[in-house]
């Protein structure tokens, strides 16, 4: 398997298309000088040579010798371009004749009046020249005639500046809107990428469904796999809820047995010692029945919690049922029950089986940590969008104890060793409150008692 590649793939996206675009931009801007640079030496050259030319075709033959009125409107063209200096020397069989004497002949000799272009440094500057060669018919015998005309090309360089100038502001803006697209593009190939980790970022703990998140077709196979690897997961889970629950009802059987045949047998026996152990064998049956039904209802809890069988649900109806199916095990433990609802409807959507099992655990909890004449109330308001049920009583409270520390699974307080629990109703509130998008406290009560506090939304 190899290695995750480290780092952002946003990052690494975005400096390589920007050094992409920064690689472009600079040729870009290299080319346009280098073509506008060669426009413009080649534009100035043609003029040089049309100017060498213009002073050549003024060469005249004469008994005497050659002679030249020399076309100053030739140099007007040179000058309209800047501020340049001119030079030009006429050389007839190699003897000055007029003209600055030291400006620089070419190497080779010019074909005819073909200008032959070049470049020396004169006078300070870098000239550029035009060389041509003329015979001219003087005297009887035919002079060969060498028109060389310089010019400097401060002009030109200036104009070349300015092209550069022109040639990096297009090339700077070519980057700035490549960089504009290219975080624009790394923005669009990423951003599946941050919805599907923002869409499974978002679910529950308890949340396995499969991801149905629309993704391109290149994260296909992840979600493929991710959808496996969840579906395997909860098929796990599933298994495991199953056996939990199959375990406990195999041991709630037996242990009704064994519960009904230690009382008889405590009925049977006068032998204080004997009958000490028998009921202490009845209290470990009882633990461990209602441990194997905590379990049992545990296990469904979390099994629903995936899948809820979401309905319309009547709080207050609810709540009625529930004080009237605890009144018989309130008579018996001397605690008073009162269920103050509103009357009309409270309804929300929720699963009945998961508050249902939720409230019928804070209740009895009320009720046996109550001790006699304690006194319960159920109470239910609804404000702010929510629906609060409170389950509240004057017993012997949490002796400090936190909601985090009462609410892991099989923990039970300090003060309540004397009483059958098992330590997983508060757990099963704790499932029940976050499936439903809810929320539970439990505090205890000024003057005594807890206060137990369910908060659901309402549609
Ligand atoms: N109304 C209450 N008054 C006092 N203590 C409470 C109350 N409700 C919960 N507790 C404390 O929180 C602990 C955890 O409660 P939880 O319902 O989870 O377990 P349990 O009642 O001990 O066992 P079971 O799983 O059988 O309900 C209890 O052991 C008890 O110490
Ligand atoms: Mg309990």
């Amino acid at each position: 398997m190899r290695a995750a590649a480290p780092g952002s793939i946003r990052r690494r996206l975005l400096l390589q298309l920007l050094g992409g675009a920064a690689v472009l931009s600079v040729l870009l801007y290299l080319s346009v000088r280098g073509v506008s640079r060669s426009a413009v030496e080649q534009t100035q050259d043609s003029i040089l040579g049309a100017a060498t030319i213009a002073v050549a075709e003024q060469l005249r033959g004469t008994d005497e010798g050659v002679d030249i009125d020399i076309p100053y409107t030739a140099f007007s063209m040179l000058g309209a371009v800047g501020q340049d200096r001119v030079f030009y020397r006429i050389i007839v069989d190699g003897a000055d004749l007029t003209g600055y004497a030291d400006l620089p002949a070419p190497d080779d000799a010019p074909p005819g009046l073909n200008p032959l272009f070049y470049s020396r440094p004169y006078q300070q500057a870098l000239v550029r020249l035009a060389a041509v060669n003329r015979p001219v018919i003087a005297g009887g015998h035919t002079a060969q005639v060498q028109v060389i005309v310089g010019q400097t090309r401060s002009a030109q360089e200036a104009i070349v500046a300015d092209m550069a100038w022109r040639a990096a502001a297009l090339g700077l803006g070519f980057f700035a809107l490549a960089a504009l697209l290219a975080v624009l593009t790394t923005r669009s190939v990423v951003r599946p990428l941050d919805r599907l980790a923002g869409a499974l970022g978002r679910r529950g703990p308890q949340d396995l469904r499969p991801v149905t998140q629309p993704v391109p077709v290149e994260l296909a196979p992840l979600t493929a796999a991710l959808n496996g690897f969840i579906a395997r997961l909860s098929g796990a889970l599933k298994r495991t809820e199953t056996f939990i629950a199959e375990a406990a009802h195999h041991i709630r059987t037996p242990l009704a047995t064994l519960r009904a045949r230690a009382e008889i047998a405590l009925r049977q026996t006068q032998d204080e010692a004997t009958r000490a152990s028998l009921r202490e064998v009845i209290r470990a049956v009882d633990d461990s029945a209602r441990a194997a039904g905590q379990l049992l209802e545990h296990a469904a809890v979390v099994y629903r919690s995936d899948q809820r069988a979401e309905a319309p649900l009547d709080l207050a109806a609810l709540l009625r049922d529930i004080g009237q199916s605890y009144a018989p095990a309130a008579d018996m433990a001397d605690v008073a029950l009162a269920v103050s609802v509103p009357d009309s409807a409270v309804m929300l959507t929720a699963d009945r089986l998961l508050v249902e099992t939720a409230l019928r655990n804070l209740v009895d909890n009320a009720i046996k940590y109550s001790g006699p004449d304690g006194r319960v109330e159920m109470g239910l308001g609804v404000a702010q969008g929510r629906a609060t049920i409170r389950i509240a009583d004057r017993g012997r409270g949490l002796s400090g104890a936190s909601l985090a520390d009462l609410t892991g699974r099989f923990r039970r307080g300090r003060n309540v060793e004397d009483v059958v629990g098992s330590g997983l109703g508060l757990t099963i509130v704790q499932e029940v409150a976050r499936a439903q998008r809810g929320r539970f406290t439990l505090r205890e009560r000024d003057g005594g008692g807890s206060c137990a506090e369910l908060t659901l939304p309402l549609d």
